[in-house]
């Protein structure tokens, strides 16, 4: 195993008894949030530690309703059921009317909400809204270059590239090639997968957040960042897109260079932690009073369960317990556990933080961020269980 994980022994992983409170906490506040954001999204990131209402017109809206669903999960209750039904119609309207789709995070907006809702209750809308979802995601399949456009107009000199994120939006595509019966689907997210394999990754095992194409040829040109510190340093949270991307390019495409690949990003971002695990926004920094971004730390956790479940034996036990000690840290020292201080459940996540070297608005420093909740949630959920994945 990774020499590097040996730093990892200084934070004791969480117990069971640590898990059942986690989990008590986090459905606790699901239940709390539900008259405030039923008919309404939560906002990206907190403001002051309290989610905003907002409409559901951001790439991020997927994330809350994906938490609902994980409490129905966790308890059975239909009141849980019924208010993520509710976010169902609301991403079938956003997808039929195209409201802000023009761009690649529709795994991340139907995955969490309306693949869950088939999958868990057989919600036929959410299978109508993830199919449509998909196409859309198909439409920004870009051929010179093998890749998905991430943002902007189709085909625009500047925004001819894709980022390491969108990992995460290709689970939609296999869902809806198994779903549909039809493989293009399927191509298209592994013609993707490729293309990041063969540039997003540098020899220092760190990666690029954005990657541009050339127009012309295909052939690849640079790297750039967008929310990392500047273009030559590793963003924290896009060494975490991209090691739960190679475990669930891994579920979809069995190969032994998503794992080498994995193995190489988790090497990088472990030798990068400070003691308790949780990274600095980016990883840069391995201390002093830069912020934390405690969702990369849960999203990793997932990456890290999530291959524990396609490797045997040792390796398997060593990815949990690695996961385990990331999450107890999370539980200890980063979870909310008074209300009055927050509406989310992890504190100390960062979206985008300004600098004079990247071209990030700079927003929800230091706060709950949406996909932190939910990727919190879903790896504290993994702990306890074998659990079917929405993704
Ligand atoms: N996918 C955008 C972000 O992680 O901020």
């Amino acid at each position: 195993m990774l020499e590097s994980v040996n730093r990892s022994q200084t934070v004791a992983p969480i117990t069971a008894t640590e898990i059942a409170d986690a989990m008590d906490a986090v459905v606790a506040q699901v239940r709390r949030n539900l008259p405030e954001f039923t008919y309404a999204a939560q906002n990206h990131s907190s403001v002051g530690n309290f989610y905003p209402q907002v409409p559901n017109t951001q790439w991020t809206s997927g994330f809350w309703p994906g938490s609902i669903w994980l409490a129905y999960e966790a308890t059975g209750e239909r009141i849980f059921r019924y208010a993520a039904q509710i976010h169902v119609q609301s991403f079938l309207n956003r997808i039929r009317n195209r409201i802000e789709t023009d761009h690649h995070d529709m795994g991340f907006l139907y995955s969490p909400s309306c693949v869950a809702a088939f999958k868990l209750v057989g919600d036929e809308d959410g299978r109508q809204a993830a199919l449509l979802a998909a196409d859309q995601l198909l439409d920004r399949f870009q051929q010179k270059g093998q890749f998905i456009q991430a943002w902007g107009p189709m085909g625009a000199p500047d925004n001819y590239r894709y980022i390491i994120d969108c990992l995460l939006n290709l689970p939609l595509l296999h869902w809806a090639s198994a779903e549909s019966g039809r493989d293009i689907y399927r191509e298209k997210a592994l013609a993707h997968a490729h293309t990041t394999l063969a540039n997003s990754i540098r020899p220092d095992n760190s990666t690029h957040h954005t990657f541009y194409m050339d127009p012309e040829t295909g052939a690849p040109v640079r790297g750039r960042t967008a929310q990392g510190y500047r273009d030559d340093s590793a963003w924290a949270r896009g060494q975490a897109w991209a090691i739960a991307g190679m475990a669930a390019c891994h579920r979809y495409e069995p190969d032994q260079r998503y794992v080498d690949t994995f193995d190489r990003l988790l090497d990088f971002y472990l030798r990068r932690l400070p003691d308790d695990l949780v990274p600095y926004w980016d990883l840069t920094f391995t201390d002093g009073d830069e912020p934390r971004d405690s969702s990369s730390a849960a999203i990793t956790a997932c990456g890290l369960l999530e291959m524990a479940d396609l490797v045997e034996g040792a390796r398997a036990e060593e990815l949990r317990a690695l996961a385990a000690r990331m999450v107890g840290s999370l539980w200890r020292d980063y979870a909310v556990r008074d209300t009055r201080v927050s509406n989310g459940f992890v504190l100390h996540g960062t979206y985008s933080k300004k600098t004079p070297y990247n071209t990030c608005t700079g927003e929800g420093v230091d706060e709950c961020v949406a996909w932190g909740d939910y990727y919190y949630f879903e790896a504290l959920t993994r702990l306890t269980r074998k659990w079917t994945s929405y993704w």
